[in-house]
């Protein structure tokens, strides 16, 4: 079996189907999450919160994303593998690139993720120059959390959806190739994925993107602490973890999930 590519999840855009993620960390995960049928991971530095049980994504270092990356590509097969560069490791485009190029060498990534608007174009040029596929990440940005001041829904007043859709606009001019936006209203969650040409999955962001990503353990009910609106337990209503793992495919895939009830207005 091959390995998704980006044109994959493109073409899925391109012919309206939804578009599946869950995050992965670990190769047991990643092989059930990948045989049941999940379009691509995300090996996101959430770790650093579900897995190593700290309160931010902030201590996650490179050599830790590395070491779960290559875990996840070791467990899987089908599904596309797309992995955060943690906190302060792309803070100039040379960093930037040597890092990323860690993640593809080293961790087995097909795309890498970076959080931030306009302040990342150099960094996304430079990595789309020297042939690495990236992954945007707006809204809700949980590696500048002490700015933000919290976990909190952005882009609610008019001026804050606007900067959002300019980066959005921006990040896809400069090379980006998927986008993920973090905890927005439904509202701009479909104004992005109807202006952009690239795929836009959502967590917290509508029933509208082009697909969804949950942190699987949310998708599985085992987190502790705050439970986001957009959370849903789908092992609550089935007998299995692989059930649970194809009720959200499916429930994503027939735009049943997020329902209002999971949405910010
Ligand atoms: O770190 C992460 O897991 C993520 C996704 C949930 C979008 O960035």
């Amino acid at each position: 079996m091959s390995r998704l590519s980006i044109d994959d999840i493109q073409n899925m855009k391109s012919q309206g189907e939804k578009i599946a993620v869950l995050t992965a960390y670990d190769a047991s995960f990643a092989s059930l999450l990948d045989e049941n049928a999940v379009d691509a991971f995300i090996v996101g530095d959430s770790l650093g919160m579900v897995i190593q049980g700290h309160e931010s994504t902030l201590p996650v270092t490179m050599d830790e994303m590395i070491y779960h990356s290559a875990n996840v590509a070791r467990g899987s097969q089908r599904s596309y593998i797309i992995t955060d560069l943690p906190y302060q490791s792309y803070t100039t485009p040379q960093q930037t690139l040597d890092n990323a190029r860690r993640l593809i060498e080293e961790g087995g990534a097909q795309m890498v993720k970076l959080e931030g608007g306009q302040q990342q174009i150099d960094n996304v040029s430079l990595l789309v120059e020297n042939n690495i596929p990236v992954c945007g990440h707006l809204g809700l940005e949980p590696q500048s959390v002490n700015e933000l001041g919290g976990y909190k829904v952005q882009g609610r007043d008019e001026a804050a959806a606007e900067r959002i859709f300019n980066d959005a606009k921006a990040l896809q001019q400069a090379g980006i190739q998927l986008l993920v936006l973090e905890c927005i209203p439904a509202s701009l969650g479909k104004l992005i994925s109807e202006h952009l040409s690239i795929p836009v999955i959502g967590i917290g962001a509508g029933v509208d993107c082009d697909g969804q990503v949950l942190v699987t353990y949310d998708m599985l009910g085992i987190s502790r602490g705050h439970k986001a609106k957009f959370v849903k337990n789908f092992l609550a209503e089935q007998n299995s973890i692989e059930a649970a793992i194809r009720a959200y495919v499916d429930a994503v895939k027939q735009s049943q999930y997020p329902a209002d009830e999971h949405s910010y207005q």
